[in-house]
Order: C-alpha cells, then structure tokens, then sequence
C-alpha cells in the first residue's frame, strides 16, 4: 500500500500532533454526522442519569471518519478513562484477559480493527462483554483448571472499517450500532475553517470550499490536504491561501476536482481500458494494478461508489458512464442494463 498517497486517511507520525489537537474532545465541538450525535448524546445522557457505565459501542464505516475521535469523546462524556488496542494487537487470550482484569470500573476499552481479533480472543471477549467475567485457564495438562474472575463493568467501544466482516456473536453483543457516512460537503467546510483556525492559518472561505470539495467526504484528508496546501502557500507564495493558490497546490497534489487521486484513477483506467469497463473480479483489478485487494476495499471503491463512479454487481466492479467521463473516455459499446 502506498502510504505516502496525500489522500490516505491513515495518520502520519509528523502530522499526527496536529491531527491530535484537531480533533473534537466533546460531541458539542464534532461536526456532522448528526444522527449518530444525536443518538449518542441520548445514550449517554440516560446512562449518565441511571450512574451506570454506557452499553457496548460499535462503530464502523470507511477510514479517517473519525471513529476513534468518536471513541475518546464518548468517554470524556461520560467522564470515564479510556484505553486503547487494536484487533491484531491482542494476540492470544491471555492479552486480553489482562487488559479487562486491569480496567477500572465504567472504564472504556477502545477495540480498532475490531473484526481482526483472533477467533480464540473472540471467545474471551463474549464473557466479559456480556457477564463482566473470564474464565482463566491455570496450569497445563490433566491438571489445568479453569477459574472465573469477574471483571469491572467496562464500556466497550468497538471499531471497524467493514462491519460484515464481524462475526455474528460478537456484533450481537453490541447494544449501540452507528454506521459514520462520508461527511457533506457544508460540514467538511465547516471542519476546514475550524482546523485553519487551530492551526493559524489564513484561508480564504472560497479556498477552504475548494479543499472540502477535494476530499472525499472525510475529515482526516481534510485536515491533510489543509497542511499540505498551507505547505505550497509558504513556500510559493505569502503564506496565504487564496483560492488560486489552493488550486495550484491540489494540482501539483495531483488530486482532481472529485478528490480523486492517481490511484483512484488508475484504479478505474484499469477496469476501463483491461476489462471493457467490467464486470471484473476486485482481485483481477487488484493484481492487475498491484494493489492489495483489502486496500482496495477499504480505502478506494466506498468512495468511488457513493460518487457513483463505481458499482459493484453480483458479477463483479463496473465503471460508470460518470467514470468514463470523468477520466475522458469515449462512452463505446455497453452491455445493455448496466447503465
Ligand atoms: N476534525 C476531524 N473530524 C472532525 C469533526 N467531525 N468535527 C470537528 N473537527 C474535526
């Protein structure tokens, strides 16, 4: 996967101090998604009233939404610490028997990946998410034994990119389910002033419109390309961004009026040009490109698609007549019924 791409959502370590102090700490500063702040502010203003610890939380939908963001603001809601661990991370049972055994009372225990966890975690996991116990095995053999150790009543907030990849013993446990949809236009705007405010930087309201409009519904790409075109304003320019300084800079970025990237691009070139448009197959597009199918999944075809450039049929990925034009491709012969 190529982690220099200026539209990965995935943080970089000289960024990420900024993308800390960016994000929202309560749900009154987080913008968008007002249906899963509405319906969390009811959640936690009713466990608030009975003083019991929030029912289990899964968050799920495309990366740089900000689940995590949503993770830690849940917890400062609630006035509760929160610790945090990813699905490969806990490795065995016995990780993750001595992280819940440690949580506090009404402590929240931030799972990312979640749909990674090792099926033996797994197991371990259903006690204590549904009887705030774990069974401990202790010694090895005829003379192993297994002891049950009660765990503090914990909150956990479980993240995934892809929530059909959950199991569904594990997603029936969850009591509060909200999917994060790529954010509109006005919000990301909104986030783009926001952020320029934090970060004492003079952007133009046309300017920040035209670096909300390149990114893909999602805030974390906001936030970057808002750096690197402040970036190309110091350097080039006076350090202001105007909207032609903005344009300038996203060109060279080489992102495009969709957002789109090289990599999306040659994404839908390689349908277009390799297999007359599709169906095909995500791994014959994915070797074709050399690219990992579940980057590919995960990173690209939920845009392409919600931007209606990209549908995926029982048969397989087709490119849209929106694609074909997109990219200056002739709209030649099509199979009836696709478009
Ligand atoms: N920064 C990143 N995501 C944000 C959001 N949803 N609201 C406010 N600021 C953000």
């Amino acid at each position: 996967m190529s982690d220099d791409r200026v539209l990965n959502p995935e943080p970089e370590a000289d960024d990420l101090k900024d993308e800390l102090s960016l994000r929202p700490k309560f749900l009154r500063e987080y913008i968008g998604q007002q249906k899963v702040k509405a319906n969390l502010e009811i959640s936690i203003a009713a466990a608030r009233k009975r003083g019991e610890p929030l029912d289990h939380v899964l968050l799920f939908g495309p990366p740089g939404l900000g689940k995590t963001t949503l993770a830690n603001i849940i917890a400062n809601e609630m006035s509760a610490p929160i610790r945090g661990t990813s699905g490969p991370a806990l490795e065995k049972p016995g990780d993750l028997v001595a992280i819940v055994t440690n949580l506090e009372q009404g402590e929240a225990l931030f799972i990312d990946e979640i749909h990674r966890l090792p099926a033996t975690v797994e197991e371990v996991l259903y006690s204590a998410m549904e009887d705030f116990s774990v069974d401990l095995v202790i010694g090895q053999g005829p003379a192993a034994r297994t002891v049950k150790i009660e765990v503090p009543r914990f909150t956990l907030i479980g993240a995934t990119t892809r929530a059909g990849l959950l199991s569904a013993p594990l997603r029936a446990r969850f009591g509060i389910v909200h999917r994060l949809d790529f954010y509109d236009f006005e919000s990301l705007a909104v986030i783009v002033r926001r952020s320029s405010e934090i970060l004492g930087i003079r952007v133009d309201r046309d300017a920040a419109d035209e670096i909300a409009r390149r990114s893909r519904g999602t805030p974390r790409i906001a936030n970057r390309l808002l750096r690197r075109v402040r970036d190309f304003a110091e350097v080039r320019h006076q350090g202001a961004v105007t909207i032609p300084v903005a344009r300038e800079a996203l060109q060279m970025l080489e992102v495009d009026e969709y957002g789109l990237d090289e990599i999306d691009r040659k994404f839908l070139a390689a349908i277009i040009e390799r297999f007359d448009g599709g169906p095909v197959g995500v791994n014959a597009i994915a070797s074709s490109i050399a690219e990992d199918r579940g980057t590919i999944e995960d990173l690209y075809e939920p845009y392409l698609i919600q931007i209606g450039f990209l549908q995926r049929t029982p048969r397989g990925r087709v490119a849209t007549r929106q694609a074909y034009e997109h990219l200056g491709y002739p709209i030649g012969r099509r199979q009836p019924g696709l478009w």
